[in-house]
């Protein structure tokens, strides 16, 4: 089989990947992928299945997240101090202190007292798409939830949302024409969430308030606290991680209903199902497809050697899928539970920060729209995202009535 995961296309072709991923998973579920010389890419050991994804995740010490910081290519010299200070790209144990100082404004019971301001965004988001009775499902409903619960956790001002949105497209689609024109406008934007960010920092320490930028800029019992830069970068952190991911999962999730009518008629039919229902779209649509680390020894994954300094890319979009986990994982069953999705990560340091967030936005948002529009219907086709990093759709046209 010809498999190239490095394809930006990948995800827009018919049944990819998860052709290739069954494929990989049945044949070669530790597989490596021969680099480029022409892109300048060395090569990576592709991880499939879901016990192997778990084994990596968890042994921070034996595949790290700050060694060669990229995916496929390297990180130009002159951004790697800043990467190496966002705790994404940190091992323990300097990964667990950042960690630790910024778990304290993302506790669940922090994040349950949202939920009723989460149920009043959909309500509005709903009142305004039924106005106009056709609207595109991203850019209407999908991706404005997330983004207004990102501006709100940061006390960011209302008419400062589409700058935010505009930056968080930029850093993300930067492969994909339609957010950005040329690649240079992801690091560009990143800049400028990192001088707002200084600058909302700045206010909050002339005038406190009770949340959680100033919650994460004041110093902890023990006195600890983040310095000025590891505030920045968290932002920039929380806009491209806490953006993107839900909106793509809420945009990923509806085109499920509709590829599945009878599972749209079953959450009509009992509501209630937007719990369990939030976990299986997370599995099904893995909206982060991937993660990089890079063995510090040599070792073993699921028996395949690997030696130091390899670099190792787990696919969560395949262990999500895995027959040896889930039954009939090609079912879009949104009754699933247990549902032992590793969407998030596979546990360990790094596991999503906003994971109670993300299923506490979905759960909502999907509550309120089968209570208010039971009758939703795909209007038009999909356009997905070029993208082998994050399974995104661009649009998604859809009627009300
Ligand atoms: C990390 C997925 C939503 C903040 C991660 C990781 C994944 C992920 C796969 C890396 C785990 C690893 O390397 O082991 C998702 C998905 C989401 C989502 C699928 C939505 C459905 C959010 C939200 C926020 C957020 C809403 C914040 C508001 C973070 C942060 C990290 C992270 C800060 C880095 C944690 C660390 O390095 O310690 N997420 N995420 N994510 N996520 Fe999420």
């Amino acid at each position: 089989m010809n498999i190239d995961l490095v394809d930006q296309d990948l995800y827009r072709r018919d049944g990819a990947p998860h052709d290739q991923l069954a494929w990989l998973r049945a044949n070669s579920p530790v597989h490596w992928h021969q680099g480029d010389a022409e892109r300048e890419w060395p090569g990576f050991w592709a991880v499939t299945k879901h016990a192997d994804v778990v084994q990596v995740s968890r042994r921070s010490d034996l595949f790290s997240s700050s060694r060669k910081l990229a995916l496929f290519n390297e990180v130009p010299e002159d951004q790697r101090a800043l990467q190496r200070l966002m705790m994404l790209n940190q091992d323990p144990p300097e990964h667990t202190r950042r960690r630790s100082l910024v778990n304290r404004g993302f506790t669940p019971r922090m994040m349950g007292a949202l939920e009723g301001h989460i149920r009043d965004i959909c309500h509005e988001l709903v009142d305004e798409a039924k106005g106009r009775g056709s609207v595109d499902f991203v850019r209407d409903i999908a991706a404005p939830l997330p983004l207004y619960v990102i501006c709100e956790l940061l006390g960011a001002p209302v008419e400062d949302r589409d700058k935010i949105f505009n930056w968080s497209n930029q850093m993300i689609g930067a492969e994909d024409p339609d957010y950005a024109a040329d690649p240079s406008e992801g690091p560009n934007a990143a800049m400028e969430v990192y001088a707002y960010a200084n600058a909302l920092a700045a206010e909050r320490r002339q005038h406190p308030r009770e949340d959680i930028v100033t919650k994460l800029i004041m110093p902890d019992a023990a006195g600890e606290t983040l310095t000025e830069e590891e505030f920045d970068l968290f932002v920039l952190l929380l806009v491209v991680a806490g953006n993107e991911t839900t909106r793509n999962a809420a945009s990923g999730g509806m085109l499920a209903f509709f590829e599945h009518p009878e599972q749209w008629r079953r959450l009509v039919g009992d509501p209630a199902l937007a719990r369990t229902a939030a976990d299986e779209i997370v599995r099904w649509v893995s909206p982060v497809n991937l993660f990089r680390r890079t063995a510090t020894a040599d070792t073993t994954i699921g028996g395949q050697e690997v030696k130091e300094d390899d670099k190792i890319v787990v696919f969560y979009s395949s262990a999500n899928r895995d027959e040896d986990v889930f039954a009939d994982p090609g079912t879009f069953d949104i009754g699933r539970d247990p549902n032992p999705h590793i969407g998030f990560g596979g546990g360990g340091a790094h596991f999503c920060l906003g994971n109670h967030l993300a299923k506490l936005e979905l759960r909502v948002l999907f509550e309120v729209l089968a209570e208010r529009l039971p009758n939703l219907a795909q209007a038009g086709p999909a356009r997905r995202l070029r993208s082998n990093f994050i399974n995104g759709i661009k649009d998604l046209p859809v009627t009300l009535a």
